[in-house]
């Protein structure tokens, strides 16, 4: 796929790694074996950020790379502005703050440069044009090869984009943020945003975390998953999102479906989200081998066509009866920071 208006090509879907290098994820060992595996099958597009695992995630990441050379292989992304440290400065999208965070993620991930780096969330302390212009330097320098955004509303995209163009400055070439059966509100305005603008797009969490797996009985999340203790230490922002019985009951149907079909309900999940029009590549997640196995299974055929029309017909009816917030009100990465007094 071609990332946007770039000339650079991705692959349909890009690996994430938020859960390197933490208790609730997998250790270095594992992390690598997993790249190993997506890299071997064709992943050439690898997405992280300089928060994941208090940055863990991003030196297990440089590791990799130094110790098998295939850097130049993979289109690498990551990630500034949420909150890396104690100090006032130590989050956000200001220039301050932007020049600090791309040279200690060049850093752990031992490379001269990233090649897609995100703004995170939006930061309504500081304006577009500022956020914009640090970019832009770092373009120029060399340091970054295109530069993101995250979690933006549409409003704040267009913004955004009128602001590049008016001011001369680079864009950002890419949107990444949640969309999937359970979590749709992307595909109201913003991808059709992101699409008339050749913006590329990266739905994260094509599986709703592990709920489209189909693994999670009714009566309550596996424990030993993203729905479990590493929740709970979140204040439980996963199961706040999908957790009530309009969405279990959404799951139930896509299952019947799945088995009628003799698919893996991850093949139809995925495929959903894949072939959404103006969607570039979903970001998906795994912390075991099994896992990425299954999602390389799942992603290496096509589910039948009589089996997606019935899987977007209940997406359909589910995204009708459900409001279509977005950005999502659940906190965590999105909610707004509890403003300190400086
Ligand atoms: N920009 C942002 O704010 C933002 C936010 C979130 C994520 N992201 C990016 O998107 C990536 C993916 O997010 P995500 O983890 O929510 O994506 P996802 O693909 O929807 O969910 C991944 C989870 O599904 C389960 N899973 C995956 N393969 C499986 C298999 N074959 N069998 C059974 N279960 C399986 C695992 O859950 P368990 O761990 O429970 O076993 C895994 O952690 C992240 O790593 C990160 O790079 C970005």
């Amino acid at each position: 796929m071609k990332l946007g208006r770039t000339g650079a090509k991705v692959s349909n879907i890009c690996i994430g790694t938020d859960n390197y290098g933490n208790e609730f994820g997998c250790d270095e060992k594992t992390a690598h074996s997993i790249l190993d595996r997506a890299l071997d099958y064709g992943i050439n597009f690898v997405d992280t950020a300089d928060s994941y695992s208090d940055g863990n995630s991003e030196t297990i990441i440089g590791n990799y790379f130094k110790k098998n050379g295939r850097r130049d292989d993979v289109v690498l992304a990551t990630k500034f502005r949420s909150r890396v440290g104690a100090g006032v400065n130590d989050l956000g999208a200001s220039r301050y703050h932007i020049v600090r965070a791309v040279e200690a993620s060049l850093r752990r991930l031992q490379t001269d440069r990233i090649d897609l780096y995100y703004c995170h969330s939006w930061d309504d302390e500081t304006s577009v044009e500022e956020t914009l212009r640090a970019l832009d330097d770092l373009v120029r320098q060399g340091k970054i090869v295109y530069a993101g955004c995250s979690n933006f509303p549409a409003w704040l995209m267009t913004k955004a984009l009128w602001v590049a163009d008016v001011r001369n400055t680079y864009r950002f070439e890419a949107v990444q943020s949640v969309f999937n059966i359970l979590q749709p509100g992307l595909g109201m305005e913003v991808i059709p945003q992101a699409q008339a603008h050749n913006v590329a797009v990266m739905p994260y969490s094509p599986l709703a975390s592990g709920m489209l797996t189909g693994k999670h009985p009714r009566s309550g999340p596996v424990q030993d998953s993203k729905f479990g203790a590493r929740d709970d230490a979140r204040g439980g922002s996963l199961k706040n999102r999908y957790w009530n019985d309009q969405k279990l009951d959404t799951v139930d149907r896509l299952k019947q479906v799945a088995d009628k079909y003799g698919q893996p309900l991850i093949r139809l999940a995925l495929q959903w989200v894949s072939d959404f029009p103006g969607v570039t590549a979903p970001i998906f997640g795994s912390r075991r081998l099994d896992q990425i196995d299954g999602i390389i299974h799942a992603h290496s055929e096509s589910a039948p066509a009589e089996a997606m029309a019935e899987v977007m017909s209940i997406a359909e009816e589910f995204a009708a009866s459900t409001p279509m917030v977005y950005p999502p009100q659940s906190g965590g990465a999105f909610g707004r920071e509890i403003k300190q007094r400086a």
